[in-house]
């Protein structure tokens, strides 16, 4: 069975909880992941990140996982995971130490490869922190998926370089599942959305066996936890964030405390559109249409005139084919007011001519929009935006 086929889906233990974890914090959270449905929704991996270990490798060269954090050791705690139905993810690094400060894999991939084979672990996350001047990061990451292969275990490679080198154009040779193409995401409005301009034009190589990796969600952590910085974002905020995540096909790694998660939260994690979207099998991009085109009010304009006019970067509408049939489509609003953006149909390649139109359905609401030919303004207020589910129709049918 090929490893990710599709984005993989999971839950990550960095963004909350950074130092502070435990045998009882993972097996409880593997609980929720089952009793709250995470799982049935298709969230699979649970992965501990870094300071899991003890500062000093034994007298045989091994990692040793901290006995005060992880007292049953890491088999006892994977056999457990894997009794949930969940996989098991853990976490090394490239260079001499990671970046808490804990012995990591530079020279020792195939001991920590079979080490971790040996444990039951399906997962590994593989930062960069502390790498050697003299290395050469492709190699490293060569060397690790090699490690990894030759343990004869189906263990997912994470490779975390931060979009160092492009990993876009060669980490899908090397071999890794998905590749972290930033850095670390901070949980606030300006954090997330620079991350996913600075991907969009990246993601024509994410696909089926390896994805960009805009990093773990913040979606619901509320400045709560180790990556909180800036303003708090608001619902809506995290709404586009997640929502964000599903229309560029990138592995959604949640990162809240998900015994502590608001209602709203955990049904917007679970939501069935934005996850069928997100793991559409084609793995195609979406299609940048227009940026920054806002809606003047007169879609009937004298010659010469345009019905929008661009204000760069304050919004961007894009458009992605899905299998079966369906589109998606998104007016995505980075301004802080309310803005009635344009589309002009025949920039998505439906000319009036054509006589076909798109049925809409508006994903959040599930509100159906009826057909839409010509232009399409929708109201979006600021820090917001619209996702629709589309169909082609006969206009006047
Ligand atoms: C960073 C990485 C984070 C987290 C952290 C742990 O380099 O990007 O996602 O793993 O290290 O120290």
């Amino acid at each position: 069975m090929m490893m990710a086929f599709r984005p993989p889906l999971g839950w990550n233990s960095w963004n909350t909880f950074g130092d502070k974890i435990s045998d009882a914090l993972i097996r409880e959270m593997a609980d929720y992941m089952v009793s709250h449905g995470y799982r049935d929704a298709g969230y699979e991996y649970l992965v501990i990140d870094d300071c899991w270990s003890l500062r000093d490798r034994d007298a045989a060269g091994r990692l040793v996982p901290d006995p005060e954090k992880f007292p049953h050791g890491m088999k006892d705690l994977a056999d457990y995971v894997h009794a949930k139905g969940l996989k098991f993810g853990m976490y090394s690094c490239a260079g001499v130490m990671t970046c808490a400060g804990y012995p990591s894999s530079y020279d020792h991939e195939f001991t920590d490869a079979e080490t971790f084979a040996s444990w039951g672990v399906d997962f590994l996350k593989y930062d960069f922190c502390n790498f050697p001047e003299t290395g050469d990061c492709r190699t490293r990451y060569q060397t690790m998926s090699m490690a990894l292969k030759s343990t004869g275990r189906d263990i997912l490679f994470s490779a975390c370089n931060w979009g160092q080198k492009d990993p876009w154009t060669w980490m899908r040779s090397a071999g890794a599942h998905m590749y972290r193409s930033t850095g670390d995401i901070m949980d606030n409005y300006v954090s997330f959305t620079d991350i996913f301009k600075s991907q969009l034009k990246n993601l024509s190589m994410s696909a089926n066996g390896c994805f960009n990796d805009m990093d773990m969600l913040t979606v619901g952590m509320g400045g709560k936890g180790n990556v909180g910085f800036g303003k708090v974002c608001t619902y809506e905020e995290y709404r586009m964030q997640f929502a964000l995540w599903c229309l560029c096909g990138v592995p959604l790694m949640m990162g809240a405390d998900l015994r502590n998660l608001a209602p709203e939260y955990e049904a917007l994690m679970k939501h069935p559109d934005l996850l069928r979207i997100n793991q559409d099998e084609e793995c195609r991009p979406p299609y940048p249409i227009r940026m920054g085109a806002v809606f003047t009010g007169n879609p009937d304009p004298k010659e010469g005139e345009m019905p929008w006019r661009s204000i760069p970067d304050s919004s961007y509408t894009l458009f992605r084919h899905l299998s079966g049939g369906e589109f998606a489509l998104a007016f995505i609003n980075f301004s802080e007011a309310e803005t009635v953006i344009h589309l002009e149909m025949v920039d998505l390649g439906l000319p009036v001519a054509s006589g076909f139109a798109l049925r809409v359905k508006d994903v959040f609401t599930s509100e159906d929009l009826g057909r839409k030919s010509d232009y399409f303004n929708p109201k979006v207020p600021g820090h917001d935006m619209k996702l629709y589910l589309c169909r082609l129709e006969k206009a006047n049918g």
